[in-house]
């Protein structure tokens, strides 16, 4: 891998927090280090092993988590993948790679025994492994523990022609240092950030699923009376099946304003919607048509349940009234509107979308499985944003090769990695084509920093060098 000099650092809170003036500067910094960013990483790491040295990119990431970790608070023991492992880090984009789930699965000396398992979607607990093994193969470009803060423009005739990007290390009590590097190119995959209703935040006993593994040892099993679960999607169907298996004297009630729990649509045709040509048709779209596309196949993704799971919670609910003793309530057609913390317990307020009437369920703890939201990037881009002009309904524009669409006087590029399912459609936020758009991403750098780095303003790299990136 070409790599450079560390960046520039400073003192804690108190010291000097301006970053050198000359900086080594790198083709690409990566924000997050999640598997859209590690994909990334791969792909320079395997376009490196065969690059000429003035293709050769010098990237960096940061991550704010200590170590890898992928959504670690729903890593439940018997959740499996929504996606086939097929579509991992790096096997749409280059079925030869040694960064490959089957590979991982030879190393740990399980590759007969996942076979004869028969499946293409293996335990999430399985996959994060391989994510780990991935990433612990690319460790030595990653800033671990380190929260990216802002981006500035590094200026130059009137021009901006790199961007600092500062992170500052994550320490118990605070003190941790700031870094600067110095880049031509940021590709930002910060992913998402939980989602409550409007007027809902998280409290002691009002959790987000995102949370629930980090802190279910809170939870009293002996005194606990009853759960409440909102929503209808993948989350909580999980959260709600976790709950009630593991407290097993607590009802546990599922509040959605569907009729029922409704199967994902993972049906062949249909899951063409996530294959790499889909984004190609799904950007070339006119805005009528893309709005006409996530209609039809929201129900590949947004609350949707995995049909196994459906039926096992059926399953447990049909059991109890067999038996007489009925723990797991559906309260359908429904909604929450508050919550009140109350002490030891919190207050849910639920109206029911049939009688229009609302009530309150006393609960133990409320866990809102109500999805995600991407990490909007602006903020981040702090100055920067200034020479991204939004499209009309104030999202950032985003070329095809998913770089941010910039006014003149910007030379370096800023990436996305998700957050563009308004411009690239339903796989943005899944890992369905991370293969394929690490690629495009790293081409695309490739492409533009070949002419940049050569002094007489050499030729952009030939796209026949660049085939190896894109499938
Ligand atoms: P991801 O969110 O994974 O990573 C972003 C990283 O950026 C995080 O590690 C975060 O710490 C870091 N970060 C954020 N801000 C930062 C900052 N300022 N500085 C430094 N670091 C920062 N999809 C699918 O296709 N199949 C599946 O089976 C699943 N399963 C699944 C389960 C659960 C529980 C959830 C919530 C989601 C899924 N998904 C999924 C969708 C999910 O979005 C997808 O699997 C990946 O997490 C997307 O990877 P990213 O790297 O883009 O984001
Ligand atoms: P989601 O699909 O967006 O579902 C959110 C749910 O919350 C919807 O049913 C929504 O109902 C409901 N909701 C929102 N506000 C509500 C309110 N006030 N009252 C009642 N219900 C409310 O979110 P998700 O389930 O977290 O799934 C997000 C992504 O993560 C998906 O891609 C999913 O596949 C993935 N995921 C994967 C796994 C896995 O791999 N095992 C596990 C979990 C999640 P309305 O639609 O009616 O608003």
């Amino acid at each position: 891998m070409s790599s450079l000099p560390s960046g520039g650092s400073s003192d804690g809170p108190d010291g000097d927090t301006s970053p050198p003036t000359s900086l080594p500067t790198h083709d690409l910094i990566g924000i997050g280090f999640g598997p859209s960013n590690l994909a990334l990483a791969i792909a320079a790491v395997e376009h490196n092993g065969q690059a000429n040295d003035a293709e050769r990119v010098a990237v960096r990431f940061f991550e704010r988590q200590p170590a890898f970790g992928w959504h670690r608070g729903m890593l439940l023991d018997d959740a499996t993948m929504q996606v086939s492992f097929l579509k991992d880090l790096v096997t749409l984009r280059n079925p030869a790679s040694s960064f490959s789930f089957l590979s991982y699965l030879h190393d740990r000396g399980r590759l007969v025994d996942f076979i004869n398992h028969k499946t293409l979607f293996p335990l999430r607990l399985d996959f994060h492994a391989y994510l780990e093994w991935a990433a612990a193969r690319v460790a030595d470009l990653v800033d671990w523990g380190h929260e990216v803060t802002r981006i500035e423009p590094v200026m130059s005739d009137d021009e901006v022609v790199a961007v600092d990007v500062t992170a500052r290390e994550l320490t118990p009590d605070g003190t941790g240092r700031e870094v600067t590097y110095r880049a031509r190119n940021v590709v930002i995959g910060t992913g998402l950030q939980p989602r409550f209703p409007q007027g809902i935040s998280g409290s002691e006993h009002v959790w987000h699923n995102q949370q629930l593994l980090h802190r279910v040892e809170e939870i009293d099993g002996q005194a606990a009376k009853r759960f409440v679960v909102v929503g209808a999607g993948q989350s909580a169907a999980e959260v709600t099946a976790f709950l009630h298996q593991r407290f097993a004297d607590a009802e546990v009630v599922s509040v959605f304003s569907r009729y029922g729990y409704s199967p994902a649509d993972d049906s062949p045709f249909a899951n063409r919607i996530f294959d790499p040509n889909a984004v190609d048709d799904f950007f070339e779209a006119p805005a009528s048509v893309k709005e006409m596309l996530m209609g039809y196949h929201a129900n590949t993704n947004y609350s949707v349940v995995d049909g196994e799971l459906i039926e096992e919670l059926y399953r447990r609910q049909y059991q109890e009234k067999v038996v007489g003793r009925e723990r797991l309530t559906m309260m359908n057609v429904a909604r929450v509107e508050a919550v009140r913390e109350q002490g030891g317990s919190v207050a849910v307020t639920v109206r029911s979308l049939t009688s229009d009437r609302t009530f309150d369920l006393d609960a133990d703890l409320a866990v809102f499985a109500t999805g995600y939201d991407p990490v909007d990037p602006l903020p981040l881009l702090g100055g920067l944003g200034a020479y991204c002009p939004p499209d009309h309904n104030g999202r950032l524009k985003v070329q095809r090769d998913y770089r941010v669409v910039t006014t003149p006087g910007i030379r370096c590029g800023i990436y996305l990695q998700g957050g563009t399912e308004h411009t690239h459609g339903l796989s943005s936020s899944l890992l369905s084509t991370i293969a394929v758009r690490a690629g495009e991403i790293l081409a695309s750098v490739v492409s533009g920093i070949s002419t940049a780095r050569l002094p007489q303003g050499g030729a952009k790299a030939p796209v026949a060098a660049l085939r190896h990136l894109i499938s």
